[in-house]
């Protein structure tokens, strides 16, 4: 069914545009979040079902703090709440569910759900599902320079093994390859913060649907125009 079009290894998807969907339809902002998560349980099995072997999906931005109390609160229910209503799912398709992003400033009961949903998939092998959470691209650079500069204090390695592998393997998402495609939802150009030395060659696709409308029509839509971009990496 999908010979004529390749489906990127590593897709990462900024899911974006649920308040406007929701404000479109007078309703408040925190329906268009809900709505939102019924799309990411939809996409996921899609991207499963197509043979995406790493899905990573923008949910909550380490400046999305700045949001009103109530919303922030809310997504942070809705995350308790995905990781209860997806457990089994994820676990009878194979699926396996990692966190990225810092768990700094993340109340307990959160961080012992997020690690507890995370070892109950661990072994699955169909696809890598990453969700970024409290995630922040800067943030986890800063991170990575910590993780370095403490290998290099304890002697376990000199300032001249630092080197492009060394910084991928102490990124959150270490064991993960980069991303060959990434799809914005809402009509919005810009990167806001995701995955920025992970995405150094990743393709673009900007959706002009809000997230609540994205579907399968529209991933596939993607994946076709990704088959026909020229990666050059450089090169000619
Ligand atoms: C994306 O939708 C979800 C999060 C950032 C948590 P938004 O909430 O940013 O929706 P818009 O961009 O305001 O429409
Ligand atoms: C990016 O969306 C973050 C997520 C989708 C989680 P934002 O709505 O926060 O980004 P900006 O503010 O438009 O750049
Ligand atoms: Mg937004």
């Amino acid at each position: 069914m999908f010979d004529d079009i390749v489906i990127p290894k590593h897709l990462a998807i900024i899911m974006d545009g649920n308040g406007r969907w929701a404000k479109k339809r007078g309703e408040l902002r925190i329906n268009g979040h809900k709505e939102g998560m019924l799309v990411l349980k939809r996409t996921v099995e899609s991207c499963k079902n197509m043979g995406v072997d790493y899905l990573t999906v923008y949910a909550f931005s380490t400046e999305n703090w700045k949001r009103p109390k109530i919303e922030v609160a809310f997504l942070l229910k809705l995350l308790k709440y995905y990781i209860n209503s997806e457990l089994d799912y994820l676990k009878e398709n194979k699926v396996a569910l990692r966190f990225i992003g810092t768990r700094q400033g993340l109340d307990k009961k959160i961080v012992s759900m997020m690690e507890m949903i995370e070892k109950e998939t661990s072994t699955g092998t169909e696809m890598v599902f990453s969700i970024a959470f409290n995630y922040g691209g800067r943030m986890e650079i800063a991170d990575s320079f910590k993780e370095i500069a403490k290998l290099i204090q304890d002697g376990d390695i000199q300032i001249e093994d630092i080197n492009e592998d060394l910084i991928s393997n102490s990124l959150y998402t270490k064991n993960i390859p980069d991303p060959e495609l990434i799809i914005r939802t809402s009509g919005e150009f810009r990167i806001s913060n995701f995955l920025l030395w992970q995405s150094a060659y990743s393709e673009y696709y900007i959706s002009d649907l809000l997230w609540p409308d994205f579907n399968e029509e529209e991933l596939i839509k993607a994946f076709k125009i990704f088959s026909t971009r020229n990666r050059r990496f450089g090169g000619i």
